[in-house]
């Protein structure tokens, strides 16, 4: 954090992604607005950075008093207890919001990125209305710059074309974009009718980031097979047009210390209030995962786990109940509302084999505050990360953050970027519903001393790559390259 602060004194810090951290509700009856932090990976991961180093974050306004709150130039201070940084909100129409975010953003790449056997859907009217947001997020950043030389911080998929536009109006702009989902081999990215037009707006950063080598290469490997740059896989960096790019490896993390407020509550406390809370007897075991509503986190694959365990081990019915929290998600998007009922109906059918005088999976369809998420953490004997296809997955860090019992055991999908920095959860993969079943009973019967040499391992891990890590390996990245591009060109 401190490196955070000395790196960036004086310097013009933007952040731009799509999803606020904070959205201002409605107005409540005492007058009060409620304030509610989203379920977003990339928000959990960038709001402690943007405590730590005052600047102006630029997002898109989406809650229903968010425009009561901002002055004339649409931002606010926040955090709301404790201002720190400005937040700039943009105001999409819903066409715009269909077109960029529901349409292109969620409908065509995040498919097109995750392995999930979603098909994308591409529409040239999506496209039209990405572009033109895009180019409504770079006037803004424009706008907001107080130098000519900013250091811009553009967040995930939404924005690939906006590098290129920053570039285009602030050229001596540090520009450093990170990608928080995968990337796909260069096959599967050409299905994008605009695979072009995206890989040149991502050449326009400085840097370009994402979680794990495996996608930096896919990276670079695409813009190999399909536009003219030139690529050095000495110093994995692209030139194109005299602009270098470089990209480069940055596993994403969660601010370490854990807040007070969410591991404040002792572990026995967090165990009766969630038992008592949710109608389970004293001593019930539990597994616990949390996720947004969406069908790259593996929710179905996970319950059929839980299903054959029952089947596997009779002694668990009634004694282990898997609690899922399924934060709703992108509900307007057809895929998704399918997938929330193939959910409901497997939990239902699941429940009503196997539940004894507990329910064999509560599903808990509804937004949870952070706070309450530790709760449950903290009272799990196993946490059970599944998804599909992750770039990193920060449920995985998170649960591992809140045992400082170092209890407890992580079960956790091979297929997110979290496996490659944490071998020493139970890595399954979550296609394979028997391993799966497998693991959730070894992790029921685990001896508490393998529970706590394994927990050790990986919050020492998290504790020393921690978020203000990732932001500041990147900010130092982007200082070098700052130093270097000021000094006058080769005389010899
Ligand atoms: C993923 C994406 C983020 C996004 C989050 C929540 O983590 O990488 O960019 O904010 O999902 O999704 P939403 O569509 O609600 O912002």
């Amino acid at each position: 954090r401190a490196i955070l602060h000395g790196d960036l004194r004086g310097e013009d810090v933007i952040v731009v992604s799509n999803r606020e951290p904070y959205i201002h509700q409605y107005r409540r009856a005492d007058g009060g607005i409620e304030v509610q932090r989203p379920a977003s990976g990339l928000v959990t991961a960038l709001e402690p950075v943007m405590r730590a180093c005052s600047g102006v974050w630029i997002a898109t306004g989406s809650g229903s008093a968010d425009r009561a709150v901002v002055d004339a130039n649409d931002r606010v201070a926040v955090p709301p207890e404790r201002p720190s940084y400005q937040l700039r909100r943009i105001w999409l129409s819903p066409e715009e919001e269909a077109g960029y975010y529901y349409g292109f953003a969620n409908e065509g790449l995040w498919p097109l990125c995750h392995i999930a056997h979603v098909r994308p859907t591409f529409r040239s009217g999506d496209w039209a209305h990405y572009l033109a947001a895009n180019r409504r997020f770079a006037e803004a950043v424009v706008r907001e710059a107080k130098t000519d030389d900013p250091i811009v911080l553009v967040q995930d998929y939404h924005f690939a074309l906006l590098p290129r536009m920053i570039h285009e109006s602030l050229p001596d702009a540090t520009v450093i974009t990170f990608w928080h989902i995968p990337w796909p081999n260069p096959e599967s990215f050409a299905i994008c009718p605009w695979a072009l037009e995206i890989l040149n707006g991502l050449l326009g950063s400085n840097i370009l980031g994402f979680h794990t080598q495996f996608h930096c290469n896919n990276f670079v490997d695409t813009v190999d097979r399909l536009i003219e740059a030139r690529v050095d896989r000495e110093t994995f960096t692209v030139s194109q047009g005299g602009k270098l790019t470089a990209v480069r490896r940055y596993p994403i993390s969660i601010a370490w210390p854990p807040v007070e407020d969410m591991v404040g509550k002792p572990v026995a406390d967090c165990r009766h209030d969630v038992r008592a809370g949710n109608g389970l007897p004293p001593g019930q075991l539990i597994g616990i995962g949390v996720d947004r509503l969406d069908y790259t986190k593996g929710i179905i694959e996970r319950f059929l786990a839980v299903e054959r365990l029952f089947e596997l081990n009779p002694q668990r019915i009634g004694q282990f109940t898997f609690i899922q929290i399924a934060a709703p998600s992108r509900s307007s998007i057809d895929e998704y509302r399918h997938h929330e009922e193939a959910v409901n109906a497997l939990a239902a059918r699941i429940n009503a084999r196997f539940s004894g005088p507990a329910p064999a999976i509560l599903l808990k369809v509804e937004h949870h505050e952070a706070a309450r998420v530790y709760e449950y953490y903290r009272a799990a004997e196993v946490c059970f990360v599944g998804s599909l296809h992750d770039g990193m997955n920060l449920v995985a860090k998170e649960f591992v953050a809140a045992r400082d019992d170092e209890r407890g055991v992580l079960v956790l999908s091979q297929f997110t970027g979290a496996a490659r920095e944490l071998p020493e959860a139970l890595v399954v993969n979550p296609y394979d519903v028997d391993q799966c079943a497998a693991a959730l009973e070894l992790a029921l019967a685990m001896p508490p001393e393998e529970q706590g040499d394994r927990m050790r391992l990986m919050r020492r891990l998290i504790s020393e790559f921690n978020v203000y890590r990732w932001a500041g390996r990147m900010l130092l990245d982007a200082a070098l390259m700052r130093r270097r591009s000021k000094l006058p060109d080769n005389p010899v």
